[in-house]
Order: C-alpha cells, then structure tokens, then sequence
C-alpha cells in the first residue's frame, strides 16, 4: 500500500474525478486509509512504499503492475499523468527481488486494475476499452504463460476491471454485468458456473462493492447493500465496510489501494490441484 500524503485530485482521467479537482483533503483521505490499512493488516502482512510529491495517484497500487510468481509486469500508463508513477514501481519491485518484465511503451497496461487472477482455476481476467491495450492480454499470457480471458469494458464509469469484476476465493465471482459487452458476458457465463456468480445491481456498483479486497473467506469494500451482504454470507463470506468516499472522488475505492504481493507460484497452484 501507499500512504496518501500526496493523494489529492488535480488532474480529470475518469468520470469520478470530474468536479472533484480539489475537493478531497489529505487528512480525510488519511483517516480512511488509516482504517483500510488496520483491517488488511489484522488478516496478512502490509508492505509500503514510499509515496511520491507530484503523483496523487500513486495510492492506487493496484495499477502498479501485475504480479506472478516472482515476475512482476510494471505498468505502462495510458495517460501522461501516472505516467510517472511507473519507474517508482518498478523500482519496488526490483528492491523486493521480482524479475521485471515491461510491455512495449506503446501499449497500455494498467496492471492489477486490469488483470485480475481467478480464485478458482489457473486463469486470469483481463479487460480492454477504456485503459489496458487489448493487445497487452496476448503478451501477458505469453510472458507468464497463463491463459488470459479478454473482456471489453463498455461504462466509462467502471473503466478498470477492478471496478466492476471481482475474482473470489475458491471461485466465486463478483461483478457487475452492465460493465461488459454482450459477448463478454456470455464468455463469463460459460466459464464461471451461475451457482458462483454474484451479479450485482447498480446502486452497489456505484458504491465500489466490486472493488473489494477478498483474504480467504473476509471481504473488505466501502459500502454494502442489506441484499449483497446477505448474499455474500450465504456463501460463507464475512464482510468489513471501510468508508472509502473520499478515494471514491478520485476513482477508486478499497482493492485498488492494495496490490497483492504473493500471488502464488504455478507449481504451488499445481500442487494443490492434485493434492
Ligand atoms: N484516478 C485513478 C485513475 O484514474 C484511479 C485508479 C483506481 N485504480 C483502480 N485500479 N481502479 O487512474
């Protein structure tokens, strides 16, 4: 994670940042991240890195690259702006001892906002249309040879796959249809059983319950309707709601703050397929 001393909104990039220009203050913002970085840290270790003056989103590591195994592939930002936030993480990376692999420089990737691996089978979900190059899903499953499923965002409103598409444990699926075209919707449905999808509604979707961080069986996100959360515990999910507002002004809301560093080596995978 990233302390949001220099978190603000200066520049336009997404729908939710439109009005919003100067309209968070560091003090909430800490407050609320603050609270984020408690919950996570009673459920797994929290690792930093060292905020940068001139990047105010640099918060939302999720978009710092995307990480297997021990390769970490750095992000190449689609717009000028965070544009600068790539060499910082990379330099995380390479300090944590990850191999880092690049895309070419003129296709956009916007790593775990885009790329999000499934919690069920060896698979990961990749979304182009608004940020990541469609191009980028071919090169990612050759550098890390998994297959990637591409789907096209279609709402400028969910314009990362982490804001409408959310892998669960053991396979579950959170997500929010509307987000996607007609035939990448039929592709969810034929690879991901109905009995394991969470479909959920707009008001929720606006709220960022698609961007939720998942450790075993706890979810963490913003806000909860009565029927999600119900929904949620039928499948044997414990939810913890964290106010993320003032992250929500920028974008972005509790998953995205984070970016899961241990994501498991294929043959561990593997292994415990055919344990
Ligand atoms: N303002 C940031 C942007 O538009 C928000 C990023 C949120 N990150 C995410 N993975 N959804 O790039």
């Amino acid at each position: 994670m990233c302390k949001p001393e220099y978190f603000g909104v200066s520049y336009v990039i997404n729908p939710w940042m439109q009005g919003n220009i100067n309209q968070t203050t560091v003090e909430r913002a800490t407050h609320q991240w603050d609270a984020l970085l408690s919950a996570v840290a009673g459920l797994a270790h929290v690792d930093l890195i060292e905020p940068q003056p001139g990047l105010p989103d640099m918060v939302f590591t999720a978009n710092a690259g995307f990480l297997f195994d021990d390769t970490a592939v750095v992000s190449r930002f689609r717009f000028a702006e965070r544009q600068g936030e790539e060499a910082h993480f990379e330099r995380w990376f390479r300090s944590r001892r990850f191999s880092v692999l690049r895309m070419p420089d003129d296709i956009p990737f916007e790593g775990a906002g885009d790329a999000l691996l499934d919690r069920g089978t060896l698979r990961i979900w990749a979304a182009w249309g608004h940020r990541s190059a469609r191009t980028s899903h071919d090169l990612l499953a050759k550098m890390l040879g998994v297959e990637v499923v591409s789907l096209r965002l279609v709402d400028a409103r969910f314009y990362h796959l982490d804001t409408c598409f959310c892998p669960l444990d053991v396979g579950y699926l959170l997500y929010y249809p509307p987000a996607f075209d007609a035939q990448s919707n039929r592709m969810i449905e034929r690879l991901v059983p109905s009995e394991l999808r969470i479909a959920i509604d707009e008001n929720d979707a606006l709220n960022f319950a698609c961007n939720a961080i998942n450790i075993d069986s706890t979810i963490i996100m913003n806000k909860t309707s009565a029927e999600l959360l119900q929904r949620l515990h039928a499948a044997g999910f414990v939810v913890i709601e964290r106010d993320m507002t003032e992250f929500l002004k920028a974008g972005g809301a509790a998953k995205c703050l984070t970016l899961r560093v241990n994501e498991p080596r294929q043959h561990q995978w593997m292994a415990s397929q055919t344990a």
